[in-house]
């Protein structure tokens, strides 16, 4: 398989599940928001307030295409990257996408301690991470393989995912 692509929304644990998924593949790690700062050279807070949303999904974009002749990477998308229909086309040619499903229980705790989501800086409300949950159901529906988080440690997501992608790898 040329590539592992973990998408879902924010606090899902993209970034601790791939990390386990690297050292358990031998495939490097990569995480796509980590990618988009340093190519702007300032936080996704800042990209969001001095440039609006849609640069920040231009240059999503930029870096999902500047992968596509990758290989052997865990690529942790951000929350928002599979709403474009060029990305999700993108990341379906990159390899394998694998959906991690939260609640929004979960998200909001995980996120408790975390100030750059600009999406949820102002409202981190049940009602608003549902709704937006709600929204991106059908983006991320458009998965090779779901995960259901729930109640489960980031080493056991990884365990699952490993046991799901058994014989493609
Ligand atoms: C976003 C999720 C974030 C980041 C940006 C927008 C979203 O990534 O890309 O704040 O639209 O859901 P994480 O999912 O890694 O938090």
């Amino acid at each position: 398989m040329k590539n592992i692509v973990l998408t879902g929304f924010m606090g899902a644990g993209k970034s601790s599940v791939g990390r386990i998924l690297a050292k358990r593949t031998g495939y490097t790690f990569c995480d796509l928001d980590a990618l988009i700062t340093k190519e702007a050279g300032i936080s996704i807070n800042d990209i969001f307030s001095r440039h609006g949303e849609q640069y920040f999904r231009r240059l999503e974009t930029d870096i999902i295409k500047g992968l596509e002749a990758e290989d052997r990477l865990v690529i942790a998308t951000g929350g928002g990257a599979v709403i474009s229909s060029e990305n999700r086309r993108l990341l379906h040619s990159m390899g394998c996408i694998v959906n991690l499903m939260a609640q929004s229980e979960d998200v909001i705790e995980r996120l408790s301690a975390e100030t750059d989501r600009p999406l949820l800086n102002d409202d981190r409300s049940h009602e608003k991470v549902r709704e937006m949950l709600r929204e991106r159901e059908p983006f991320y529906a458009d998965a090779d393989i779901r995960i259901d988080t729930t109640g489960k440690k980031v080493e056991d997501i990884a365990a699952e995912i490993m046991d799901s992608l058994k014989g493609k790898l």
